[in-house]
């Protein structure tokens, strides 16, 4: 049968996954599975904030590099992930004042995108990650209490003036449908689109889960913003189920990998769809959801499961 990025490039999509440097380092059945099966790659940590610049001024690209020439050898684009987040990023960035806050991220930005600005693997990023609340209103997190919203827009424009040739995501969970925070998003969008901020895809992360359903209105979701003049990907999906697992939670998960990947075939705006990881030996979900996990492809033992083929089968595969 033909490996998933083989029937993704068919359709002229890409098919990523996460990937975490300790087991791409050490286990040859990921590392083989990673490569053969994917044509897009983001790193699960390494290029967060935490991991290139843990003290200020201090740039440590080691996991980072390692991710993308991963890639290389294996024909793979990247997605950089991610710029401008509240989590995973050092207290000496939380406690620094507006000016001096805005300076570190300033330069934070254009030493880390532009680390890899002449890199031709590395074509897009995910500029700033998660800055809704629940409600549509902007979280309060540190870069928005100290600086307002102002930060995105500057965020944007100085990822640009890095790199001129990547594409510049904004990315959050909760927005695969239409509800209060993917409206915010959107209007979030058309305003930094209207003034003229560089701004080229929007990441609908799809952190999915059984016992929630499957969002509403994903496809007129996915139109409204390609109608913005953005790209629409889906750049961290998997289906977390509350454990243990029945055959017709199983079902309803190969349902809702199909009905993403459907999504992104039927968007000429969307370029293709990245996994959370791919196998269940190692996904945050059992951290973060003590009681939920079996959400990715391939089971603990690098078996490929039922939602393997069901991507497959998505996309043209027989
Ligand atoms: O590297 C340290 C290690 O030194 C230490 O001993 C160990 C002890 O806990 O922690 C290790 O760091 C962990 C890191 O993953 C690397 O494995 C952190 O504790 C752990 O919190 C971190 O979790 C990551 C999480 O983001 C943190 O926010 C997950 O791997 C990663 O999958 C997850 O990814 C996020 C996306 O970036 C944004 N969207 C949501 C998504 C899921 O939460």
């Amino acid at each position: 049968a033909d490996p998933l990025r083989t029937l993704a490039a068919a359709k002229g999509k890409f098919i990523g996954t996460a990937v975490a440097t300790s087991p791409l380092a050490n286990e040859t059945a990921y590392r083989t599975i990673a490569a053969q099966e994917f044509n897009q790659v983001t790193a699960e940590n390494a290029m967060k904030w935490d991991a290139t610049e843990p003290s200020d001024n201090q740039y440590n690209f080691t996991g980072a590099d390692q991710v993308v020439a991963f890639a290389q050898a294996n024909n793979q684009i990247v997605h950089g992930h991610t710029l401008v987040w509240h989590s995973q990023t050092p207290s000496w960035v939380q406690s620094l004042s507006a000016t001096a806050m805005k300076a570190a991220m300033l330069d934070h930005i254009a030493t880390v995108v532009g680390h890899f600005a002449n890199n031709s693997a590395v074509q897009s990023w995910d500029v700033v990650n998660e800055v809704f609340d629940e409600s549509g209103g902007y979280r309060t997190s540190f870069w928005y209490n100290t600086l307002g919203s102002s930060f995105i827009a500057d965020a944007f424009r100085a990822a640009r003036a890095a790199d001129p040739d990547a594409k510049l995501c904004i990315n959050d969970y909760n927005v695969e449908g239409i509800n209060a925070k993917s409206t915010a998003m959107y209007n979030l969008v058309s305003t930094l689109k209207s003034q003229g901020v560089p701004i080229d895809c929007v990441g609908f992360q799809s952190h999915l889960a059984t016992q929630y359903g499957f969002p509403g209105q994903v496809t007129e979701n996915v139109a409204r913003f390609a109608a913005l003049g953005v790209q629409v990907r889906f750049t961290e999906l998997d289906v977390r189920i509350v454990l243990p697992a029945d055959a017709s939670e199983i079902t309803t998960q190969n349902q809702y990998y199909t009905n993403i990947i459907n999504a992104c075939l039927a968007s000429t705006a969307c370029p293709g769809v990245t996994i959370w990881g791919f196998t269940d030996k190692y996904s945050w979900v059992p951290d973060t959801f003590p009681s939920e996990g079996q959400a990715l492809i391939y089971d603990a033992g690098y078996n490929a499961k039922a939602d393997y083929t069901a991507i497959a089968t998505a996309l043209g595969g027989t």
